[in-house]
């Protein structure tokens, strides 16, 4: 029996035409991975349009952006030879989809983070068949299907920040392979990013090396197509610098897979609410509006609430009122996430809640979806 997560997948999947892919179907060695034709935003946008964001509208929400004061840079004005020149340094740092390796770095390192060129070899087909269709190509979330997905577009590789980075990356966003290892285990609760716990361990290993893979050439992509734009650059050396950077965002993965900030431990919710737990409730609701939460969670449970995330694109602003977590049921995840923030989603942390404050939020975020569980009056608040 396939898992409910893995439902909605399979329903799409014949829609898609990829109904029977054959395992291991591999890329047609004579593609490239295309430089990078969408903008890339310089500045995002000082407001966003009233909610609903159309997903599948994000060229025309970044048309748009400039007018809102956001700035862009469109890299199919770069002139050809420039293009050219960077595409070539990008094929031989990265190979092509075929092929793909990851040309510099160290071995040992580049082995733990299953970037060697055996797996990645190995991973590239089933990455095509798995994961292609939202993730696209170049893992730009531009997949034939990913344009269309609500309430989140899939994840975008190639800004080299993901929203489950528990470990020593967590301020930002760059996760441990674990955090990978997870997102592909149990999915991403609320979203069409289903789990993918029936396929082999091994097999996905491999597709977490191909989506750092994607990632880190994403990330080193877009550093060159800034570089390229910038007039007093014009006479880089396109090639040592496309290693450089390589190595910089190399340091930064693996400095990300040290231990991460202490757990701060969160009782369970007791089945029913007491009156100590009702007190703790009182606290974190007060805490919600002094800590600047509502300044985005507006209205607490409000859906179609917009904020840039890093990546200058729109990135919907949790609806608390939602009974799961989509970064882990546990409330550990959610009071790290409270502490340390999600970079990859720009919600700031809160580092000077002392750990019994952060307590006090997971539990009053927690009920939200339950409001008999709150005390009369703050539920009578929260449902204004
Ligand atoms: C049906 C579309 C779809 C498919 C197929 C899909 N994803 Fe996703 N993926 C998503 C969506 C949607 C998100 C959530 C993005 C968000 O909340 O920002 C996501 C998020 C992710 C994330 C980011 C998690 C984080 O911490 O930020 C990773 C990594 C990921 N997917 C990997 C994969 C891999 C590997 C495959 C193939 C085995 C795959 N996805 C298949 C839609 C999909
Ligand atoms: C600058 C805007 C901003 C502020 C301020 C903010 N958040 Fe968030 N929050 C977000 C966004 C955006 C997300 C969605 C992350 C994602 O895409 O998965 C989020 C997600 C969350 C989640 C995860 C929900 C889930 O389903 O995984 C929790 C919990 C949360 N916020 C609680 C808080 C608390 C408590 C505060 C105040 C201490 C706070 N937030 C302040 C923007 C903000």
């Amino acid at each position: 029996m396939p898992s409910r997560r893995l439902f909605p997948f399979l329903l799409l999947a014949p829609l898609l035409g990829c109904g029977r892919p054959t395992p291991g179907d591999p890329y047609d060695p004579a593609w490239r991975y295309p430089l990078r034709p969408d903008p890339v935003v310089l500045k995002a946008a000082d407001t966003h349009p009233a909610g609903p964001i159309l997903d599948g509208d994000r060229d025309g929400y970044l048309a748009g952006l400039p007018a809102r004061g956001g700035r862009l840079l469109d890299p199919t004005a770069l002139p050809a030879d420039t293009r050219q020149r960077l595409t070539e340094v990008l094929d031989d740092l990265f190979g092509t989809p075929a092929e793909p390796k990851v040309a510099v770095g160290d071995p040992t390192q580049l082995a733990a983070l299953a970037l060697d060129a055996d797996t990645l070899k190995a991973s590239s087909g089933g990455y095509r068949m798995r994961c292609g269709t939202c993730h696209g190509l170049t893992g730009d979330g531009r997949g034939a299907a990913g344009l269309y997905l609500v309430p989140q577009p899939p994840r975008d590789f190639r800004h080299g920040q993901f929203k489950r980075a528990g470990g020593a990356g967590i301020a930002s966003g760059k996760p441990r392979f674990d955090d990978l290892m997870r997102v592909l285990n149990e999915g991403v609760p609320g979203t069409m990013m289903t789990a993918f716990s029936p396929v082999p361990e091994a097999t996905r290993r491999g597709l977490v090396g191909t989506v750092i893979h994607l990632s880190v050439r994403g990330e080193v992509e877009q550093e060159l197509l800034k570089q390229a734009a910038d007039p007093d650059e014009s006479a880089t050396d396109w090639a040592a610098e496309g290693k450089r950077l390589t190595m910089a965002v190399l340091r930064k993965w693996a400095a990300a897979q040290a231990d991460g900030p202490p757990p701060i431990a969160v009782p369970d919710r007791p089945e029913a609410p007491t009156p100590e737990y009702h007190e703790s409730l009182r606290r974190g609701f007060k805490l919600f509006a002094t800590a600047g939460c509502l300044s985005c969670h507006e209205g607490y449970t409000r859906r179609n609430v917009y904020r840039s995330d890093p990546s200058g694109l729109p990135n919907g602003v949790r609806n608390l009122g939602h009974p799961e977590r989509r970064w882990g049921p546990d409330g550990a995840d959610t009071a790290r996430q409270i502490r340390h923030g999600i970079a990859a989603a720009n919600m700031p942390g809160s580092p000077g809640l002392s750990d019994a404050e952060v307590v006090d939020l997971v539990n009053f975020v927690r009920e939200l979806a339950y409001p008999k569980r709150l005390p009369d009056d703050v539920r009578a608040a929260v449902e204004q």
